[in-house]
């Protein structure tokens, strides 16, 4: 198995730490910038002795390296700047998306693509247009980690393990994120039965503003410890063929209704990439919720030029 990570910044270095502590194949590191990658590849390679685990990994500038891949995770391009939107980015990091979905298509035409570069959604979209890819190839990291720090959230709340909350996020990896209280559950029990509506709401707009909560204290760049979780998580279910449901931007051509965009749903993840979009029951209130993000969605790819 190769995995390869475009942009070996905070997210895509972290991620092939990750990757790598968990095993799964072998690792190739690319940046733009000379001598980033191999560097950081050489110093995690370092590391093998102390950890008592053997892994390969190589870092370079040169994108052939990236050739028959079985994944690729993109996550090249700029992080927001405290203030900015993640549709602010949607200039500068489409150029750049555009530029390494044509040499994967190129160079790693079998791959499943893993988007982490944001505006995630527009991305991912953008991804699935340049490679032409087929559909279930090509999929975006953003409501798993958002279904994490949901959990967090209510894990802090409730004084209870994070690992005992099993929180589901679907939506747009952005304005129109849309945590899903009724498929959230404590040990199988539902959130619900643990906190008022009222409360409830207010975590749930914590979750939808963590992200930009992050990048305010931080002071420069954005999340990457939890992020690079969320991308090694993906890859392992993939990698592993674990079949497992994890909350993925996905292409919907009619599933909840909408057609010909990219967004955040349940979806179950193996070797193939996204082998099923699971279709959850949502309420009148979340169906119109995430009807809204698809649109305001449709409304911003207008601004995307393949
Ligand atoms: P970073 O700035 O630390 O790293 C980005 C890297 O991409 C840099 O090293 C840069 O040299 C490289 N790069 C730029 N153009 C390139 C090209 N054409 N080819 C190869 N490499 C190139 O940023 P960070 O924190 O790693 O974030 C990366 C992206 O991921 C950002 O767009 C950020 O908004 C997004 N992100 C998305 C999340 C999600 O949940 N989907 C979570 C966290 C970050
Ligand atoms: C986040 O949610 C920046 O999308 C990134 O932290």
């Amino acid at each position: 198995m190769k995995i390869s990570i475009v942009g070996a910044g905070n997210v895509g270095a972290l991620s092939a730490m990750r990757i790598a502590q968990y095993n799964l194949g072998d690792i190739f590191l690319i940046d733009i910038v000379k001598g980033l990658a191999e560097g950081k590849a050489l110093d995690l390679a370092d590391a093998q002795a102390v950890l008592g685990i053997d892994y390969n990994i190589r870092g370079s500038d040169d994108f052939n390296n990236i050739k028959d891949s079985d994944i690729v995770v993109v996550t090249a391009g700029l992080a927001r700047k405290p203030g900015m939107t993640r549709e602010e980015l949607l200039a500068r990091n489409s150029q750049i998306l555009k530029e390494v979905c044509l040499n994967i298509k190129k160079l790693a035409p079998r791959a499943v693509v893993i988007i982490v570069t944001n505006p995630l959604d527009l991305m991912t979209y953008l991804a699935l247009k340049v490679t032409g890819f087929a559909k279930n190839k090509v999929l975006g990291m953003g409501s798993s980690l958002d279904s994490s720090r949901f959990a967090n959230l209510i894990s802090q709340e409730l004084k209870l393990p994070a690992s005992s909350i099993e929180a589901m996020v679907a939506g747009a990896h952005g304005e129109g994120m849309l945590p899903l209280a009724k498929q959230t559950k404590i040990k199988g029990v539902n959130l619900e039965e643990f906190l008022s509506d009222e409360k409830t709401a207010c975590l749930t707009k914590k979750t939808v503003e963590r992200g930009a909560q992050i990048v305010a204290l931080l002071g420069s760049g954005s999340a990457f410890f939890a992020p690079s979780a969320a991308v090694a998580q993906m890859v392992r279910v993939i990698a592993k063929d674990e079949k497992r449901i994890l909350g993925a931007c996905a292409y919907l051509d009619g599933e909840y209704g909408i057609k010909d965009i990219c967004i955040g749903v349940p979806c179950r993840l193996g070797k193939a990439g996204i082998e099923k979009i699971i279709e959850l029951e949502l309420t009148a209130k979340e169906k119109k919720e995430l009807l809204r993000s698809a649109e305001a969605m449709r409304g911003l790819l207008k601004q995307l030029t393949f």
